[in-house]
């Protein structure tokens, strides 16, 4: 039997039931780097939390490990931990400031490939329970499309597409969405929640927004939902080297309010209510599905 269809038959006998999944998951791309995806990742999570949610950030940016450096803590362990050495989801999860929790996913997707039986339908299953604890898992990834960060967004169902009006970062946004399209994704039951970082003024943004809208309905037959707009702060840069995120260090500057609304926005999407959450363990499930083609 070769490799993909051994994983195809792992998941299809996989025990877990995932009906009742509840976490919602949403994941955190760019076609450029260093557009603010991992701050973006830690201060809607914080945002969230206030909001009463309990979130998880997955840091799916493999080897960079952007969101440790963030919050300045280092995770003792990681998903493969979890696999090798049959620990707990619990003991897998670091706690950050206000409650918020999140792991490190180790090495990556490609390490999924060398799982056998047990370890996957494990790790689904661990997978699942945190799918019961968290109300949010947001997936910080790397840039680009790398085949790793697309399968990412290939199995998930909700995503933010942060982009800055840098031309350079919007042309490689576009790369994104036109590497979704290329890869036959299936659009139906997926949004592209396009976030504009790094605007001068709401106007810059809507700017950004309605070109990159129109670029993509006219050649992709594809609808991006604009999410909104977060300023530029020095604020934030300040922050970054003082490893506290802002809405923390600095919760009345113009990035925090940007923050909280974004977070407003999130759980008020009607569209969303409307859907049953999926959670990690089915995403994982179809990334494991994905590379195993
Ligand atoms: N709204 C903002 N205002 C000012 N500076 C910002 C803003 N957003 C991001 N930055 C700057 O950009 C830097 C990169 O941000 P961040 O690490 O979150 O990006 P990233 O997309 O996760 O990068 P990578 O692709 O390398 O993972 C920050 O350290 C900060 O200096
Ligand atoms: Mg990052």
């Amino acid at each position: 039997m070769d490799q993909a269809s051994h994983l195809r038959n792992i998941i299809k006998g996989s025990q877990v039931n995932m009906q009742d999944s509840k976490a919602r998951v949403i994941t955190v791309t760019s076609g450029k780097g260093g557009v603010g995806k991992s701050n973006i990742s830690v201060n809607l999570a914080i945002n969230l939390r206030r909001q009463g949610k309990r979130v998880v950030i997955f840091d799916a940016d493999f080897g960079l490990a952007n969101i440790e450096v963030i919050f300045g803590i280092v995770p003792k362990n990681n998903l493969f931990d979890l696999v090798y050495k049959n620990m707990e989801i619990t003991e897998i999860i670091t706690q950050g400031p206000y409650g918020v929790e999140f792991i490190s996913g180790g090495n990556g997707v490609n390490d999924i490939i060398n799982l056998d039986k047990n370890q996957i339908d494990y790790m689904i299953r661990m997978l699942y329970k945190l799918d019961c604890l968290a109300d949010v898992i947001i997936i910080d990834t790397g840039a680009g499309i790398s085949n790793s960060v697309m399968d990412f967004i290939n199995a998930s169902n909700e995503m933010i597409l942060v982009t800055t009006p840098e031309p350079t970062s919007v042309t490689d946004a576009y790369a994104v969405i036109k590497a979704m399209k290329r890869r036959r994704m299936d659009m139906t039951d997926r949004k592209i929640n396009l976030l504009v970082n790094k605007v001068n003024s709401d106007q810059d943004g809507l700017e950004v927004y309605e070109k990159l809208n129109k670029v993509c309905k006219r050649f992709l037959s594809i609808e991006l939902n604009n999410i909104g707009f977060l300023p530029n702060d020095r604020l934030l840069e300040k922050s970054v080297i003082e490893q506290k995120p802002v809405s923390i260090l600095y919760p009345k500057s113009s990035i925090s309010k940007g923050f909280e609304v974004l977070a407003d926005r999130i759980l008020n999407e009607t569209s969303y209510k409307e859907e049953k959450s999926k959670g990690l363990s089915s995403l994982f499930s179809n990334l494991i599905k994905i590379k195993g083609k």
